[in-house]
This record gives C-alpha cells, structure tokens and sequence, in this order.
C-alpha cells in the first residue's frame, strides 16, 4: 500500500520515533494525538493548550514534541515553574542524541499525553502514530485553501485501515474560526457527511499568541477576555475523557 499517497502527507523530514507512545501503552494512560498534514493550522496551539488544561484539572500529562522545530519544547522551556507541570519529551532531541534518555521517559502514572506533530511528518510515521493513539484530534482553519487540504486529509485518515473498523476517536477542531463564511460552512457540511465530530471552533484572538509567548496556556492567562476561550477546553476536554462510540466500517 503506497501510504505515502494514501495519507496525504508531504516529503518525509523527519522521521519520528515511534517507540515513545508504545514505551508507555502499558499505563493507563490517553494517548492523544494532534494531526495535520497542513503547515500552521493550529497543531502546537491545541496540544500546548490540551496539556494545559489536562494538567490543571489534576492529571499527570506529558507533552511529546515530534516535530523537529521543537515549538511544543520550547513553549514547555518557558513554563513558568508555579505552574502544573507537563513533562517533557521531545524525540527530535533524542534523534539528535542531545539529552536522550531522559526526554523519552514518560514518568510513571502518566495518565495524559498529548502529541503535538510537524506538518511534513512522514507518512509511515504518521500512520504508526494514529495507530497508538486513542484519540486523533485534527486542527483545522476554516479558509478555503485550508478546508480543501483538511478534507482530503480527513478522509484519507478515515479511510485507512488503522482508523477503519476501529474504536478510534476522531475529531476536527476549528481553530480561527468564523462562522458565517463559506468555507466554515462547506467544512461543517463535509464532516457531517462523514460522521466526524466537529468539536469545537477556536477564536481567532490574540491572547493565544500571547500564552504561546509566556509558556502557558489560555487558561492560565487569566484574562477576563479569554474567559470564553477557556470553555472550548473545558469541552474539549469533557468529549476526550467521555466519548461516544464512533466504530467505523
Ligand atoms: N486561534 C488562534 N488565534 C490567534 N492566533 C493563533 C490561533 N491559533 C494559532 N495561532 C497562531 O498561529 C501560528 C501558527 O499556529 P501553530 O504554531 O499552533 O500551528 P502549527 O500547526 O503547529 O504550525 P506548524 O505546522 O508550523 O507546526 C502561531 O503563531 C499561533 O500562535
Ligand atoms: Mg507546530
């Protein structure tokens, strides 16, 4: 099978280590993978924020950066140490031998562990990933070019045999979303169609460039106008942790 063309992925970059999800698939741990063949749609935002707010309702969460740019790292090297922790593996530091055993360690009674991942992940990699995760979050923009590439994306994922016949959870979230466009409306229609959640619709606001630039999450900027920004996580959160069964055939 040439996966390559099947999901919709760029040139290989990078090739990730997929040993890191599997070291600690015997935990009881939700594995929650944030993907996008896109560039920019939001992967970082969303698994920087989901291990935030996973962290702030009590769970032990790690964050594993697969992408070679390290944004996820770097966002964690910033984290004020008040804060809940969110440990830290980065498998591009490993790759590059930097600080190896260490980054790759999922500490034990890890219950949460978010994935972010780079726009050109190789498509092998990509596929063993969705295959140990329990649940695939997929960021999209709804612009026009980004919806077209969305959606191919989103239905090669469903059409491969990792998500097929499988109790996998998959979802879309919107990330600078605004609702009354075409585009937002043509997406929501594509992904009725296919029975893919769309879960939540992020606002495009300046107070997520902000918490990317201190090293928290939106939750902890305590704004009074990120307030409702904050109820997007709360239910994300809730749909991850109580999901209704979406097998597939
Ligand atoms: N809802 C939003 N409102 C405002 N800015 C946002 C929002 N979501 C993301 N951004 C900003 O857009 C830029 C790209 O987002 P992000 O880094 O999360 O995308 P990505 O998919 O991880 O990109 P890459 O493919 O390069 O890894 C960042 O500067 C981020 O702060
Ligand atoms: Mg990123």
């Amino acid at each position: 099978m040439d996966h390559k063309h099947t999901l919709g992925f760029q040139a290989p970059h990078f090739m990730g280590n997929i040993d890191t999800m599997r070291a600690s698939s015997n935990q009881k741990s939700q594995r929650i993978l944030v993907l996008n063949a896109k560039g920019g749609c939001g992967k970082t935002t969303v698994a920087t924020n989901l291990a935030c707010q996973f962290a702030n309702e009590g769970h032990s969460t790690a964050l594993i950066d697969y992408d070679p740019q390290c944004s996820s790292t770097q966002w964690l090297e910033m984290r004020p140490n008040h804060l809940p922790t969110i440990h830290s593996i980065s498998s591009h530091a490993r790759k590059t031998h930097i600080t190896s055993a260490f980054h790759l360690k999922v500490p034990t009674g890890t219950t949460r562990i978010v994935v972010d991942t780079p726009a050109r992940l190789e498509s092998i990699t990509a596929i063993k990933l969705i295959r140990e995760a329990d649940t695939v979050l997929i960021p999209v923009i709804a612009s026009a070019i980004d919806t077209r590439a969305a959606t191919q994306f989103i239905e090669s994922v469903l059409k491969s045999p990792e998500v097929r016949n499988s109790n996998k959870r998959i979802a879309v979230v919107g990330n600078r979303v605004r609702k009354n466009t075409k585009s937002y409306k043509a997406l929501s229609a594509f992904l009725e169609a296919l029975d893919v959640p769309f879960l939540t619709s992020l606002r495009d606001t300046q107070n997520y460039v902000r918490a990317a630039e201190e090293g928290i999450g939106i939750q902890e900027l305590k704004l009074k106008s990120a307030q409702q920004d904050i109820e997007h996580w709360h239910s994300l959160v809730r749909w991850i942790e109580n999901p209704p069964s979406q097998i597939r055939s």
